[in-house]
C-alpha cells in the first residue's frame, strides 16, 4: 500500500495480531491513523502451524483497521521474527565509475550488490542488506559516501538471512487474506526504531520483546544490529503456569495475570481477595495477589536466566553499556524490570515509544515498521522479491517522493 503518503504494516505475533496504518507527513513525521487488533488463533511459538486460522485472524485485524480509516488496505509490510535469521557480515568491492570520480547513488547500489554475493545454502533467502560503513580508497567509517571523490568503493554491509519455508508461510498467509506485500522487515530492527535512542544503539544495548510465545533479543552496538536470537518462551507460559497452580481456566488465569500480576512477590501491597472459578464450573474459591505472584516470579525469573544465558552465549552480557531495554506485552507487567535488573545484573527499563496516535510498548514493532520502512526510504524492488532495496541509492526515490508528496 505505498500509495500517496500512507502505507500499513502488519505484526504477526504469538498471541495477537497488529495491522497499523501510518500517514506520513510533509515533514516526515509519522501520524497513526489506524490500528486493528485480532487474537492469533494459528501460531505457536512465532511459527504457524494453522494456515487457515491465520488467515481468518488477519482479515479481521485488517477489517478492523480498514473501519477506523474508512480506507481499503491492499499491501502491507510484513514484520518477520528473528528465529531462522543469520547474520553474515561480507565486503563489496567496485571501482567508481563516472570520469570525475564523483561517488553515486549508482555506485553505492552496485557496492552492495557486490556484497550480496556469498555462498547460501538453498534453504535461505536474503531478507535485508544493511551497510554498516562505506570506504573510499582506504578511509573507512563513512557513512554516505554519495558526493564523496575517490577511485575504490568498498563496503562493510550486514546480509539478513531467513529460512525460506517460515517466511514463504508467512507471506502465503498474508497473501491469501488478499492482502500484497510490499517487503518484511526483520522484528528487531523495526521494534528498536522506537524502542531505542542512537546513543543506546551506538553505545552497546539489548532490546529484549517479551511476547505470548516467543522471546527475541537483539544486541545493537556502533549504531547497528549486531546479532539476533530467539527463545520459544513468553506471556503464555506464565498463564500456563497460573492456571495450573490454581486450577482454572486459561481464560481467567490469562485475566488474573494481566489485571492482578506482579513479577515480584516484594511488590504486592495488596490484601484484597480475588475471587475466581474453579476448572470445570464447579464453585469459586479465593486467591490473593501474593499466592498469584509467586507463581509468576519463578517463571519471568526463569525466562531472564534464559535471556542472560543467551546474552552470554552471543558475548554480549558484559558488554551492553547502555543496558537492557524490554517490550513486547509481558514488559507491561509491574515488576519485570526490577526482576530482570536482578539476573541479568545490568540497568533495565521497559521501553516506552513516543509515536502519536498509540502509546504502548505492544504495538511497537508495528509502528516499528513503519518507521524503518520510512528511515530507511525503502520500497519494494519488485513484487517477487521480498527484499526491499534502499532507493536513497537511487535517483528514483526521488520519483518515489514526489509521488508521496504531491
Ligand atoms: N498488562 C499485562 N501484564 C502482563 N502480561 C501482559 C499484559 N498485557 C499483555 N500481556 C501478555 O503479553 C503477551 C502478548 O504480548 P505481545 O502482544 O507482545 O505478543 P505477540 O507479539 O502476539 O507474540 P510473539 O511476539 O511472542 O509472537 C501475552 O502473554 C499477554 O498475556
Ligand atoms: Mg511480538
Amino acid at each position: 500500500m505505498v500509495k500517496k503518503n500512507i502505507m500499513a504494516s502488519m505484526d504477526i505475533g504469538t498471541s495477537n495480531i497488529r495491522v497499523i496504518v501510518g500517514e506520513i507527513n510533509q515533514d516526515k513525521t509519522i501520524n497513526i491513523i489506524g490500528v486493528g487488533t485480532s487474537p492469533s488463533k494459528g501460531l505457536r511459538k512465532g511459527a504457524i502451524v494453522d494456515l487457515d486460522k491465520t488467515v481468518q485472524s488477519i482479515m479481521e485485524a485488517v477489517e478492523e483497521a480498514e473501519r477506523m480509516i474508512n480506507m481499503e488496505i491492499n499491501s502491507v509490510f510484513l514484520g518477520i521474527v528473528g528465529t531462522h535469521i543469520t547474520i553474515i557480515n561480507n565486503c563489496g568491492v567496485v571501482a567508481v565509475s563516472g570520469e570525475d570520480k564523483e561517488i553515486t547513488y549508482e555506485d553505492v547500489e552496485r557496492v552492495i550488490q557486490a556484497s550480496r554475493v556469498i555462498a547460501m545454502p538453498p534453504d535461505r533467502e536474503i531478507i535485508d542488506i544493511i551497510p554498516r560503513q562505506f570506504i573510499v580508497d582506504g578511509y573507512d567509517g563513512i557513512r554516505d559516501p554519495v558526493g564523496m571523490v575517490g577511485v575504490r568503493l568498498e563496503v562493510d554491509a550486514m546480509i539478513i538471512t531467513g529460512a525460506i519455508t517460515s517466511i514463504r508461510n508467512l507471506m502465503r498467509c498474508v497473501n491469501r487474506s488478499g492482502l500484497e506485500i510490499d517487503g518484511v522487515v526483520l522484528n528487531s530492527l523495526a521494534n528498536a526504531e522506537v524502542s531505542l535512542t542512537d546513543d543506546q544503539k551506538e553505545l552497546g544495548v539489548a532490546l529484549i520483546d517479551i511476547g505470548g510465545g516467543t522471546t527475541e533479543i537483539a544486541v545493537f552496538q556502533q549504531g547497528g544490529l549486531r546479532d539476533v536470537s530467539v527463545l520459544p518462551v513468553g506471556g503464555d507460559y506464565i498463564t500456563n503456569d497460573i492456571a495450573v497452580g490454581l486450577r482454572t481456566t486459561i481464560e481467567q488465569a490469562e485475566n488474573l495475570k494481566v489485571n492482578h500480576g506482579k513479577a515480584l512477590v516484594s511488590m504486592v501491597d495488596s490484601e484484597e481477595e480475588i475471587e475466581i472459578k474453579n476448572v470445570g464450573g464447579k464453585g469459586n474459591k479465593n486467591v490473593n495477589e501474593e499466592l498469584l505472584s509467586s507463581i509468576i516470579e519463578p517463571r519471568v525469573q526463569e525466562m531472564f536466566y534464559l535471556a542472560r544465558e543467551e546474552l552470554e552465549k552471543m558475548g554480549y552480557l558484559k558488554f551492553l553499556p547502555a543496558g537492557i531495554v524490554l517490550t513486547g506485552g509481558v514488559s507491561l507487567m509491574k515488576g519485570v524490570a526490577e526482576l530482570a535488573e536482578e539476573v541479568l545484573e545490568s540497568s533495565v527499563q521497559v521501553a516506552q515509544p513516543e509515536y502519536i496516535g498509540v502509546k504502548s510498548p505492544i504495538y511497537s514493532t508495528g509502528v516499528g515498521i513503519i518507521h524503518y520502512v520510512q528511515v530507511s526510504h525503502m520500497v519494494p524492488t519488485s513484487k517477487k522479491e521480498t527484499r526491499l532495496v534502499m532507493p536513497k541509492f537511487f535517483e528514483r526515490i526521488k520519483n518515489w517522493l514526489l509521488d508521496i508528496f504531491d
